[in-house]
């Protein structure tokens, strides 16, 4: 995922409280470190879940968590990431300013959502922020993330339906409801370490996989538009 030297950015971001925000990015972080990659965990949240976990955590740090609790995030990531190939930033519930902050800090967002109504609809203000920022940040990439998904049961149509309405997408793979994912948190660590073969595992090897390729896409993309404006500004000035 790393773009040449410069660190990638992945939030996880999502206004409603308990919605998994701190759950995948640890996992996600956990994944991305099991690499080699050198990786920084950034805890935009008062609370300091992230910063609790690594508190908790008797192994050796398998990556930095630094806590950032401030409107200020887009302004001093910069500096902080300079040594790091990938960046997850853990985001707050509810303040808006630290929200607004971390998303323009941010390459692509992941916004955890559990199946149900109110879930979807409580998605909007975090949806209407990046709007916002889009004004600025036009190739910003987010996408939804199901988690706790009830296993062997379908994400219901009326979620489905009510997720589309945003225009963002819905990565492939869910994130199921597993009590490993809490437990492992509790002791410091991730079922990445801890049940490197469960399927709770897997399920987040396969959401890098995802989030990996959506970054290339848009690696892709940038790269190709800059080519043709290349192109044709190479093309009059050849006139
Ligand atoms: N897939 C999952 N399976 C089981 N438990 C989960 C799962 N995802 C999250 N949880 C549990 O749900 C609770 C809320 O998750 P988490 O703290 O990750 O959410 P959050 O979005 O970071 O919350 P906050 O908005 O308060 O920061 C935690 O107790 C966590 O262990
Ligand atoms: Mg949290």
């Amino acid at each position: 995922m790393a773009g040449g030297g410069v660190a990638v950015k992945l939030s996880f971001l999502n206004q409603k409280g308990g919605a998994g925000k701190t759950t995948l990015a640890v996992h996600v972080a956990a994944v991305l470190a099991a690499t080699g990659a050198k990786v920084l965990l950034l805890d935009a949240d008062s609370q300091g879940s992230a910063l609790d976990w690594s508190v908790a955590r008797q192994k050796a740090p398998a990556f930095t968590v630094v806590g950032l609790p401030k409107p200020t995030v887009h302004k001093e990531l910069p500096r902080l990431s300079q040594d790091y190939d990938h960046v997850v930033i853990d985001g707050p519930p509810r303040v808006a300013e630290i929200t607004r902050s971390v998303i323009m800090a941010s390459d692509l967002i992941a916004i955890p959502v559990q199946p149900s109504p109110y879930d979807v609809w409580a998605v909007k203000d975090v949806v209407e922020l990046i709007k916002e920022a889009r004004v600025y940040k036009e190739l910003l990439k987010a996408v939804f993330v199901i988690n706790r998904k009830i296993v062997n049961t379908a994400i219901g149509r009326d979620v489905v339906e009510a997720l589309a309405t945003y225009e963002l997408g819905v990565l492939p793979t869910a994130v199921c409801q597993r009590v490993a994912f809490a437990e492992s948190a509790a002791r410091g660590s991730t079922v990445i370490e801890d049940a490197p073969t469960s399927i709770g595992a897997e399920e987040i090897r396969n959401l890098v996989k995802e989030l990996t390729r959506l970054f290339n896409e848009q690696e892709g993309r940038d790269y190709s538009e800059a080519r043709a404006r290349k192109v044709a500004v190479g093309g009059r000035m050849g006139q």
